[in-house]
C-alpha cells in the first residue's frame, strides 16, 4: 500500500513539475513574424509535445536539496529539456533511427521536413545556452559559467553526441559489455547525470556532493537506457508513443542484444540498487531521487 502511495505521490509531483516546465519553455520560445517563424514552430513542436520531463524533475529534486528556488531550477530544467528534445528530433531523422512517431505524434521531420527538423535541433541546442547564460538563471556569473561548461561536456562529442556516434558505429564493432556501457553512458547517462548534479551546481554545494549526485545520475541514467532497450522489446506503441522492435530490426547493440531480456532486467536492478546506495549521506531529503530509481525500473513509457 505504501509503495502504491509513494508512486502515486511521485506521479503527482512529476505532473506538477512538467506543467511548470512547459510554461517556462512556452515563454522562452516565442514565434516571431517573418518566414523564420517556421523554425520556431518546429522548436515548439519538438519540446511542447509531451514527454515524461524526467530530466527537469531531477533538476528540481536536486535543487530542493540545496534550497535553490524552483524558478532557477526550472530554467536549468528547460535548458536540459531543450537539449534532450533536440537529441530526439535528430535521433528520429532518416539518416539516424528513421522513426516517424515520437511522443505519440508524428516526428518533427514528418510534421515539418528534414531540413526544418535539423534547424529546429540546432535552434534548441543554441537557445539552451542562451538560457543558461542569462542572469535570470543565477545571479552569480561563475555559477552560470560552470553550468554552461558542464552542459557543453555532457551534450557534446565527449557526451551525448559521441554516444550517438558510437550507436551508429556499433553495428560494425564487437558488442562487448564495455562498448555498450560506454555507448549508453555517453548517449543517455551524461545528460541524466548532469540533471542530477545541476541542483548542486546551482546551490554551490561543493565538490563532494556534486560527485555523489553525478555518480548517482550515471547509474540512474544507464538503468534508464537499459529499460529503454527493454521497452523496445516488451513495450507497446500506444504506451510508449514511439515505434517498438526497432533496435533488433536495425541490428543495434543494446543491453538486451547482449544479455537477453532477463539479463538486462538484472542489470537495471543492480544499477538502481547501486545508485540508491550512493545517497546514504543525504537522508530523507533525497527521497525524490530514490523514488526515481523505482520509477525507472517500473516505467511502461
Ligand atoms: C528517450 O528519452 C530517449 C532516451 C534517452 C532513452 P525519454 O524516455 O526521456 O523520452 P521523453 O522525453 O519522455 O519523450
Ligand atoms: C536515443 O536512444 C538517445 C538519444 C541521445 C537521443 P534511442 O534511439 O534508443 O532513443 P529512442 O528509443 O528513439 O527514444
Ligand atoms: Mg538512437
Ligand atoms: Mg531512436
Ligand atoms: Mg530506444
Amino acid at each position: 500500500m505504501s509503495e502504491v502511495m509513494t508512486s502515486d505521490l511521485l506521479s503527482v509531483a512529476m505532473a506538477a513539475a512538467a506543467e511548470q516546465l512547459e510554461s517556462v519553455i512556452d515563454s522562452l520560445i516565442a514565434v516571431p513574424p517573418g518566414p523564420e517563424a517556421r523554425v520556431f514552430e518546429a522548436m515548439r513542436y519538438g519540446t511542447l509535445n509531451g514527454g515524461k520531463r524526467l530530466r527537469p524533475f531531477l533538476v528540481l529534486s536536486g535543487a530542493r536539496l540545496f534550497d535553490v528556488p524552483d524558478a532557477l531550477a526550472l530554467r536549468v530544467g528547460a535548458a536540459l529539456e531543450m537539449i534532450h528534445s533536440y537529441s530526439l528530433i535528430h535521433d528520429d531523422l532518416p539518416a539516424m533511427d528513421d522513426d516517424d512517431l515520437r511522443r505519440g505524434n508524428p516526428s518533427c521531420h514528418i510534421e515539418f521536413d528534414d531540413a526544418t527538423a535539423i534547424l529546429a535541433g540546432d535552434g534548441l541546442l543554441t537557445l539552451a545556452f542562451e538560457v543558461l547564460a542569462d542572469p535570470a538563471t543565477h545571479p552569480d556569473a561563475e555559477i552560470r559559467c560552470t553550468l554552461a561548461t558542464s552542459f557543453a561536456r555532457a551534450a557534446g562529442a565527449a557526451g551525448m553526441v559521441g554516444g550517438q556516434m558510437i550507436d551508429l558505429e556499433a553495428e560494425k564493432l564487437e558488442a562487448t559489455p564495455e562498448l555498450i556501457t560506454r555507448l549508453e553512458n555517453m548517449k543517455t547517462g551524461a545528460l541524466i547525470s548532469l540533471s542530477c548534479e545541476s541542483g548542486a551546481i546551482l546551490g554551490d554545494a561543493g565538490a563532494d556532493a556534486r560527485a555523489i549526485l553525478r555518480d548517482f545520475g550515471y547509474d540512474l541514467g544507464l538503468a534508464f537506457q537499459v529499460t529503454d532497450d527493454l521497452l523496445d522489446v516488451e513495450g507497446d506503441e500506444a504506451n510508449l508513443g514511439k515505434k517498438v522492435g526497432k533496435d533488433a530490426a536495425a541490428g543495434k547493440a543494446t543491453f538486451v542484444s547482449l544479455l537477453g531480456v532477463e539479463g538486462a532486467r538484472r542489470e537495471a536492478r543492480m544499477l538502481v540498487d547501486r545508485a540508491i546506495a550512493r545517497l546514504e549521506g543525504f537522508g530523507k531529503d533525497a527521497d525524490a531521487f530514490r523514488q526515481m530509481g523505482y520509477f525507472v525500473l517500473e516505467r511502461r513509457n
